[in-house]
């Protein structure tokens, strides 16, 4: 039977070996090559393309290295709750180029807390808050065991819409409001967005992430009084173009929804 201390001497020796994996992984970040080290809860994952297209063949995990490459794309996080509805909390990333830069979003709604910190600019995207656990609010819309976001790649409900309405500046609801700032929760709600500074992101997943950041809740009014025409509807969805990122624009992508990917 293993001793009290010979756990005590695993656990030591095992602590630095974690911590050389995790300093190895970051190390080979540069300004063409995006790596993720993970922390906290193992969940799946699946890779999706900038269209939100899931890549066949492309599901992991969150534990460990990942190296993104100059990967332009969505991680969704956790299990797709439904063969057709997904509605997963995404973490975006964009290595390279004049919009490099990585956002946490729930705008199709979500799975797991994710928070992700650039080990070089200490700069956060995505918040660590367990949105079921946040008093007086409550999901509208389960998808399995994940909530959705209700207004969506498009700002706001069809059934909503009208020709004044705002499409991509409305106020996120009780549930996710908390987190507005720090992860996307409306399409203009770019607050989260990061800058690839260094492209070494150590991201946790789950309730136990140490990291809380400041911008949670700060746009949780939105963003726009719904004078300006750009925020304005300007189509019904159906006849928007496909092509889209799902958050709004951030500093990725120009206004302009033809040029919005
Ligand atoms: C990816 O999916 C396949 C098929 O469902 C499964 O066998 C495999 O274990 C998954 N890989 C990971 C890392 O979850
Ligand atoms: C937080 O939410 C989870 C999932 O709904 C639940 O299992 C857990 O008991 C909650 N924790 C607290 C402290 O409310
Ligand atoms: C963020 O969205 C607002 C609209 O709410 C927009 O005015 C601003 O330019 C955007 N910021 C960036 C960096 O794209």
């Amino acid at each position: 039977m293993r001793s009290v201390y010979s756990i005590l001497l695993f656990l030591a020796a095992a602590a630095p070996l974690l911590a050389d994996e995790q300093s190895d992984c970051l190390a080979q970040a540069s300004t063409t090559n995006g790596v993720i080290y993970w922390t906290g809860q193992e969940v799946s994952l699946d890779k999706a393309d900038s269209y939100g297209g899931i890549m066949a063949g492309s599901n992991g995990t969150t534990k460990g290295c990942m190296q993104l490459g100059q990967w332009d794309g969505q991680i969704r996080i956790g299990d797709q709750p439904h063969p057709v509805k997904d509605s997963r909390t995404i973490l975006e990333t964009n290595p390279v180029g004049q919009w490099a830069s990585y956002d946490v979003s729930y705008i199709l709604g979500y799975s797991h807390a994710v928070v992700c910190q650039d080990t070089v600019q200490k700069t956060l995207t995505g918040d660590s808050t367990n949105l079921w656990n946040v008093s007086g609010a409550t999901c509208e819309d389960k998808n399995g065991y994940t909530c959705v976001g209700p207004v969506g790649p498009w700002g706001v409900h069809a059934s909503a819409m009208s020709e004044t309405s705002c499409w991509n500046c409305n106020p996120p609801n009780s549930f996710f409001s908390p987190v507005a700032g720090a992860a996307y929760t409306y399409p203009d709600d770019n607050g989260s967005v990061i800058a690839a500074s260094s492209n070494a992101l150590v991201c946790c997943v789950g309730n136990n992430c140490k990291w809380k950041n400041p911008k949670a809740g700060t746009t949780k009014a939105g963003t726009c009084t719904c004078n300006s025409g750009a925020d304005k509807r300007d189509a019904t969805p159906e006849s928007k173009p496909k092509k889209r990122h799902l958050h709004g624009h951030g500093i990725h992508k120009v206004r302009g929804l033809s040029e919005v990917i």
